[in-house]
């Protein structure tokens, strides 16, 4: 048993009695995922830590289950569970007072960075009819933004599958990228390396700039940005507060000599992450058809369909884990020292289920349906979206029917 753990948690996670270790480990860091953090000082250490300012409470908030950001329509009122605000400039500096995100949610005694709402509206630009979009407003609690500071809309997205992605070769990827289109096919996929502290290059594989290289760390910068919760990886107990958040920066944390002097420990850290890349991905069911027509579209050019692993055995990621350039229509305005705002990773394939229309698409979610998240591909997909809209009815359809089951 490790020592640092909330014995209440191992508790509760043993009590489905996993056979071996590793099984514990996963138990715990399912429950971890889904731990309502609360504000501290708090009775217990190992529930503290929450904030100061925050988005969620735990991971299972935007990512129920494991899986996406979900549209919730109460009233003619929307609420997108799992939406948050990036702000930051071009080269992805924070804002110098509300750093890289709105925190809309705050623990008590201070005030939420901004109150951020959501409304349906109804699509005017032509992609796909009978749909509607989300609009996103906020209104500041604070000074407006500095000169150069945009904001942009993020969803979660599903993590079903993520451990594949962590799996896949990183000689593969780098073999697929083509910077400068040698090739000549309108597809320059850019691999991101990033330099850890051994001076290793790894790659790039998570976010929607591929701006983490493992689970781990992506694992400990949504503790931090999303839920306030310092570790190892990041040892920033006031999460996204900054040096001008004065009150941000007097209220308590929920450090701990118990959790390696931070909010949690980098164990909890590892067990999060281990739930996560358990996740299974849903079953691909073949049809000929359907792949045929990808193919044929020119979307497996970015959604391979399958890379190999260290070992060469296939995975289904429906990805090349490079960056593209997605054109003017889908571009964002943050960008950072190597992503440009027009570009993204080639968005993994993996659970797409509409989920009788609570889901939407692409990195802001723009998308109500998995047809209009096409219709917004532009730049290197310029082509394939238009090889997708030259399709006849019937293709599209029993394409569409493949995706949304993928
Ligand atoms: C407030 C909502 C919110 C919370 C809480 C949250 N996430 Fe996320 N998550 C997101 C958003 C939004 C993204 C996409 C962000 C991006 O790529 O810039 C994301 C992306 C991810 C990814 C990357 C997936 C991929 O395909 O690259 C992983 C993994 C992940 N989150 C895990 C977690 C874990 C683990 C926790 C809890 C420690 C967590 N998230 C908490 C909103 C949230
Ligand atoms: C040049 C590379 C490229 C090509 C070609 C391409 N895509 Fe994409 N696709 C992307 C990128 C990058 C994203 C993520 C964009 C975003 O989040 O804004 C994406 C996102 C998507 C999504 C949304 C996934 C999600 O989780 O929100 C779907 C569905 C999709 N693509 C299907 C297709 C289909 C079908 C084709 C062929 C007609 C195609 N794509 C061609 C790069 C490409």
């Amino acid at each position: 048993m490790r020592a640092s753990l909330p014995i209440a948690m191992v508790i509760a996670a043993a009590a489905t009695l996993p056979a071996k270790a590793e099984d514990l480990d996963i138990a715990v860091g399912k429950a971890l995922f889904d731990k309502q953090w609360v504000q501290a000082p708090a009775s217990t250490d190992a529930s503290d830590g929450l904030g100061p300012l925050f988005n969620a409470k735990a991971c299972n908030s935007c990512h129920k289950d494991g899986g996406a950001a979900r549209l919730i329509v109460l009233d003619g009122e929307a609420i997108m569970r799992g939406l948050v605000v990036r702000i930051g400039n071009s080269m992805g500096e924070p804002d110098p007072f509300y750093g890289h995100q709105l925190q809309d949610r705050a623990v008590s005694g201070l005030l939420p960075e901004a109150r951020v709402t959501t409304r349906l509206v109804s699509v005017a630009s032509g992609f796909g009819t009978g749909t509607s979009d989300v609009a996103v407003d906020f209104t500041l609690n604070g000074p407006g933004f500095a000169d150069g500071t945009s904001s942009e809309i993020r969803i979660a997205p599903s993590l079903a599958g993520r451990g594949l992605i962590e799996q896949v070769s990183k000689d593969a990827v780098l073999a697929l990228a083509d910077p400068d289109d040698r090739d000549g096919n309108g597809i320059s996929g850019r691999a991101r390396l990033i330099l850890s502290d051994d001076g290793r290059e790894r790659l790039g594989r998570f976010g929607v700039k591929a701006s983490a290289a493992s689970l781990r760390e992506q694992t400990a910068d949504a503790a931090a940005l999303d839920i306030g919760l310092s570790s190892p990886v990041h040892r920033t107990a006031y999460g996204d507060c900054t040096p001008a958040q004065k009150d941000c920066l007097g209220m308590a944390t929920g450090n701990s000599p118990a959790f390696e002097n931070e909010e949690i420990s980098g164990e909890m850290v590892d067990m999060i992450a281990a739930y996560v890349a358990v996740l299974p991905r849903p079953a691909v069911n073949s049809d000929a058809q359907a792949e045929a027509l990808f193919a044929a579209s020119g979307c497996a050019a970015c959604h391979v369909p399958s890379l190999p692993d260290a070992a060469g055995k296939p995975l289904p990621v429906f990805t090349d884990l490079l960056l593209h350039d997605m054109g003017p229509a889908l571009a964002g305005k943050i960008g950072d020292h190597f992503a440009a705002p027009a570009e993204w990773r080639t968005a993994p394939l993996i659970d797409l289920n509409p989920l009788n229309g609570k889901r939407r698409y692409l990195h802001d979610g723009r998308a109500a349906t998995i047809d209009m998240a096409i219709r917004w591909h532009g730049g290197e997909a310029e082509k394939a979206r238009t090889a997708y809209e030259l399709l006849d009815a019937e293709e599209r359809a029993a394409l569409l029917r493949y995706l949304e089951a993928l």
